[in-house]
This record gives structure tokens, C-alpha cells and sequence, in this order.
């Protein structure tokens, strides 16, 4: 494929939140009387935050009124957001600012796909409010990952077709979205919960414009 621009994912990707949001789901489902295991987390990543709490209650047997929800996705985004008032550049996941700068040498696009409602907030923390060319976050889309229209939107705002497109993702739902909107896709973490991906790398830092062209 001939590759005109880079999608990434924000949490899990470029800044080090994923495990500010575990924390906060765990925290969440303690207060509902259950374990939340790290291995059921996976689930929530890339997924809005409601559908985020519709599994967690879902894994520990509970239903609750609209209402209950609300209040409970209130609480976890007021913990997690004082997890994030910390957040600096040192929290830029390892690679991913040198990475960042070699595809914007190379004069690629460089979009922002996140279902997070918080991304704002986060990149300006990070020092990365101005970096990037799009950001289309869970603020200006309707459905989650896997449905592909956050990835859709941004390659739309960055005028490339979906086909020239690379996707970053540390989500299963996030690299089904890549792929169901017809994009490329480098999954970033493990090779055995990310098989669909068309490559794995550990982090960022494993990331060259070498792999990226031969995708
Ligand atoms: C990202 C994360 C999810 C999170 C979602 C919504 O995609 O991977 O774990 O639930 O954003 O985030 P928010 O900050 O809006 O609660
Ligand atoms: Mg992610």
C-alpha cells in the first residue's frame, strides 16, 4: 500500500493513560463488591466510556437503572481525571515522540483517533496540543470502536483515502475499527491479544518508517 498518513490512538498509544483508566475501573467495581482482573480490562479498551461500564457490570452480574449508570461513569471519569492532572511529557510512551517526528519529516499526515471525551485534556498535559494535523475524539462520534467512524472522520479531515491510511492501536476494538474502515493496522503490545493486526510491535520504540512502508 502506498502510505499517505498515520492514525493513532491516544491512550495505550502516545501517553501512558490505559492504566490510569484500569485503576479507576478497578476502584469502580471494588466499590460494587467485585474484582476487576486486568484480563477483563482488555475489554474496555478503545470502548466508550458507557459501554466501558456496561461490561464491567456485565462481568461482575449486575444491572443497574440508566440512571445508577450515570452517576457511576461521573465518578470513574472524576477519579480518573485526577489520575491525569499529573500527566506530563514524561508520560509519552517510550518511541512514540521519536516516531512521531521521523513520519512528520517524512511529511506523512499525522491524525488523533480516540474514543476518549478527555483526549483535549491530555494531549495539552503532554505538551502535544498543537502537534498533530487532526484529532477527532469521543466528543465528535456517535459510535465506538470496532465501528470504524473515528478513523473514518479523521482520514476525512486529513483529506487521504482510507486505503493510504495506517492505524496505531493497543485495542482489539480499535484495530477491528481500522480494518472495518478499510485501513491498515499496527497493533502496540502483545502479538497474542492482537493477532489482527497486520503488524504487532511491543511499543513505538520497535517502530521504523522501514516497517511503516512495507505494510
Ligand atoms: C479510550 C480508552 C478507553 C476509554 C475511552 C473513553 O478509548 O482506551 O478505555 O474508556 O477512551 O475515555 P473517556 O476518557 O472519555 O472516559
Ligand atoms: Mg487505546
Amino acid at each position: 500500500m502506498k502510505v499517505l498518513a498515520c492514525i493513532f490512538d491516544l491512550d495505550g498509544v502516545i501517553v501512558d493513560t490505559a492504566r490510569y483508566h484500569y485503576l479507576a475501573w478497578k476502584r469502580l467495581a471494588q466499590e460494587l463488591g467485585f474484582y476487576f482482573t486486568e484480563k477483563n480490562n482488555e475489554r474496555l479498551k478503545g470502548v466508550s466510556r458507557m459501554t466501558s461500564l456496561n461490561i464491567l457490570l456485565e462481568t461482575g452480574g449486575i444491572k443497574l437503572p440508566e440512571e445508577d449508570k450515570i452517576q457511576l461513569t461521573d465518578k470513574k471519569n472524576t477519579w480518573y481525571k485526577e489520575y491525569i492532572s499529573e500527566l506530563s511529557p514524561d508520560d509519552i510512551l517510550p518511541g512514540a515522540q521519536k516516531f512521531l517526528d521521523k513520519v512528520r519529516k517524512d511529511n506523512l499526515k499525522i491524525g488523533i483517533g480516540s474514543a476518549s471525551k478527555n483526549t483535549h485534556l491530555i494531549l495539552k498535559n503532554i505538551g502535544l496540543d498543537k502537534f498533530f494535523d487532526s484529532v477527532v475524539d469521543g466528543n465528535k462520534i456517535h459510535r465506538s470502536k470496532p465501528d470504524p467512524e473515528v478513523f473514518l472522520n479523521v482520514a476525512d479531515k486529513l483529506n487521504i483515502p482510507p486505503g493510504n491510511c495506517v492505524v496505531f492501536e493497543d485495542a482489539i476494538a480499535g484495530i477491528q475499527a481500522a480494518r472495518n474502515g478499510g485501513m491498515a493496522c499496527v497493533g502496540i503490545g502483545s502479538d497474542k491479544i492482537l493477532h489482527e493486526a497486520d503488524l504487532v510491535v511491543k511499543s513505538l520504540k520497535e517502530m521504523t518508517l522501514e516497517k511503516l512502508y512495507s505494510l
